[in-house]
């Protein structure tokens, strides 16, 4: 399922009759026509319009992460550098979105999900594959939560291949590796589609890039914009479960066991995890000392 070209996009366009050029490139009438809302309360606009936006932005954070994949594999990393600079904004705005559904407190929250439930059945937004695609590109690999996705056999499939295929971490580490960086080829053939483990080579690779703050300057660059990539990410988890707990309280989710006790534990993952354990030793001045020794081995 490719949600991503537009066939006809190198075919002349005729304005169908009814449409001016504008609603006719932008599909302003399809988009409008999507907001369909199910409960009577007037805040449920803000409700749609707030997840459908950041629907439409990880879709966008995708797209991005797969042209900064195709850059990276052409070593090309100034494009790469310019791609992941735009996620950091797209992250930005999808943290504003939160404004519009701020005001919410569990009495509205529930007018609208009783609803959900009563006309679509039990859902839960880990049925939503585009965060799911987001977070597989972000090297956070967990098949786990492919069985949400049986009632959808294309977006499993969609998943199964991003799960198995290379993350954007994978990429940058397969980069510095051509760049003459010490990353060892096993973690690059490694089986992808399981989780991630996190070595001391590749944290040994960033504290080299670190090492000396005038030199490797533009690989800096890109770790730093990979640190704010991960950085808007763990934001958008925070403000998540804050929304949960004033919405929803402690109480039991979809797994039918307190909803807040799921999402606390998942704060931990982080993307590109060397990268924020090598700042442990980055930076160290030389050891005068044998006790100061100790620390950086
Ligand atoms: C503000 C009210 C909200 C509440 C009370 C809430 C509640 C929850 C709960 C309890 C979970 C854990 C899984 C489950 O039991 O279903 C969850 C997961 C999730 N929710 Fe929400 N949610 C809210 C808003 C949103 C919004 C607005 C979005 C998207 C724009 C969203 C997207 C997600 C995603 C992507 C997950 C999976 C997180 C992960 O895998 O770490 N939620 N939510």
């Amino acid at each position: 399922m490719n949600d991503t070209l537009n066939p006809e996009k190198h075919e002349p366009v005729i304005t169908p009759p009814g449409q001016t050029p504008y609603s006719a490139w932008i599909q302003t009438d399809a988009l409008h026509s999507l907001q369909r809302t199910i409960s009577d309360h007037p805040g449920e606009h803000a409700w749609m319009a707030h997840v459908q936006a950041t629907e439409l932005y990880w879709m966008l954070i995708i797209k991005e992460f797969q042209t900064a994949q195709r850059q990276l594999r052409a070593d090309d990393l100034p494009q790469a550098y310019r791609t992941l600079l735009r996620v950091v904004e797209h992250q930005k705005v999808i943290d504003a979105t939160w404004g519009s559904i701020a005001w919410m407190t569990p009495n509205d929250l529930l007018a609208i999900l009783s609803r959900v439930a009563a006309l679509f059945g039990k859902d839960t937004a880990l049925q939503g594959w585009t965060y799911r695609h987001m977070v597989y590109l972000l090297g956070i690999k967990q098949a786990v939560h492919l069985q949400h996705f049986k009632p959808q056999p294309e977006r499993w499939a969609q998943l199964e291949k991003a799960l198995a295929e290379p993350s954007i971490y994978d990429d940058v580490l397969a980069y510095l590796r051509r760049r003459g960086m010490e990353v060892p080829i096993e973690v690059l053939e490694r089986d992808l589609s399981a989780p991630y483990s996190p070595s001391k080579e590749i944290e040994q690779v960033w504290r080299d890039i670190y090492t000396d703050s005038d030199s490797n300057i533009e690989l800096q660059q890109l770790g730093e914009t990979l640190a704010d990539i991960a950085e808007g990410f763990s934001n958008w988890k925070y403000r998540h479960l804050m929304a949960t707990r004033r919405t929803f309280g402690a109480r039991p989710a979809y797994f039918g066991t307190e909803g807040i006790a799921w999402l606390v534990p998942t704060l931990d993952e982080i993307p590109f995890p060397e990268l924020w354990s090598a700042r442990t030793f980055i930076g160290d001045p030389p050891a005068v000392c044998p006790h100061m020794a100790k620390h950086r081995s």
